[in-house]
């Protein structure tokens, strides 16, 4: 089957959807993205994804070229056209094709270009990797200084992600001033004596949606969660690690670079905020 993606309004044969060599989102990144998941064909935290897409865009001035209803519209004909049952929708907004490359930002009424399209992911929410954990180690974060705003510059998390395959590991955990910010691409957690502690919001991370459910749901499971920065070595100590996003919902770290996190072993918090947020996500998807 031919995967139907959106342009600028149009639904068209992925082969034949076209954007500018003179794009400002292929020539400088720059433009804005959001990753909605699909479980059972229906939209995961769908508001949430499309309050931080607004803050992505007013922080970078480019103007939101179309209302949440008709991001809802398309992103349902997207899932529909495909047939997606579990996956993500992919969604860019990127400010545009002026016509010329110039690093001053071209007119405001410059018109924004709106990509979406499906990846599938049959059983996403059953990845086998829930059970045996992520293994990861720690790169330093040499990224951009608005990591809030999330854009499409994503070449040093790929780079850190290729390191992190060539030492054999799942993932990248990101350090910066000795301390751990995130990971390539999702929020990251350690668990002490029953606490969940995960780095405050401030410009350094993206503030994870996942995030701001799970630990809306670990309060009202009654359980402790300092929003603070830790070590790698904390980390180390922890008797659990996590990760969070759209795409992993949560996943257990087991292994920080070659030191098991606590037994080494899938934990008790990290399942049962997966359980968790997968059942409430579930229960308020669109
Ligand atoms: N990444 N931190 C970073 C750097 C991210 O790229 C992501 C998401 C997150 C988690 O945010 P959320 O819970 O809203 O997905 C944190 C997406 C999934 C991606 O780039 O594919």
């Amino acid at each position: 089957m031919t995967r139907t993606v959106y342009v600028n309004g149009q639904y068209l044969p992925e082969g034949e959807a076209k954007v500018s060599v003179f794009d400002r989102g292929f020539l400088m990144a720059d433009g804005v993205y959001e990753v909605v998941s699909v479980l059972d064909g229906r939209l995961m935290d769908f508001a949430g994804h499309m309050a931080r897409l607004t803050r992505s865009l007013e922080a970078l001035q480019i103007t939101n070229p179309l209302a949440d209803e008709q991001y809802l519209e398309a992103h349902r004909q997207l899932v529909e056209r495909n047939a997606i049952t579990d996956g993500m929708v992919y969604l860019q907004v990127t400010r545009g094709n002026p016509g010329d490359r110039d690093f001053a930002f071209p007119p405001a009424d410059t018109v924004p270009t709106v990509v979406m399209f499906t990846q599938s992911k049959p059983g996403l929410a059953d990845a086998p990797a829930a059970k045996t954990g992520w293994k990861i180690v720690s790169v330093e974060d040499l990224r951009w200084g608005r990591r809030d705003i999330k854009t499409v510059q994503l070449l040093y998390p790929s780079m850190a992600k290729m390191e992190a395959k060539a030492r054999g590991v799942d993932d990248a955990w990101l350090v910066e001033d000795g301390k751990v910010t995130e990971g390539t691409s999702n929020n990251a957690y350690i668990v002490k004596d029953g606490v969940i502690v995960t780095r405050a919001l401030s410009h350094e991370i993206l503030h994870g949606i996942t995030r701001a459910a799970v630990l809306r749901l670990a309060a009202e499971a009654q359980m402790r969660v300092e929003e603070r920065s830790f070590t790698i070595a904390e980390a180390q100590q922890a008797d659990e690690a996590f990760v969070t996003s759209a795409s992993a919902f949560v996943m257990p770290v087991v292994e920080i670079d070659g030191e098991p996190v606590g037994e080494g072993r899938v934990g008790e918090v990290a399942t049962r905020m997966r359980e968790i947020y997968l059942e409430e996500s579930r229960k308020t998807a669109i």
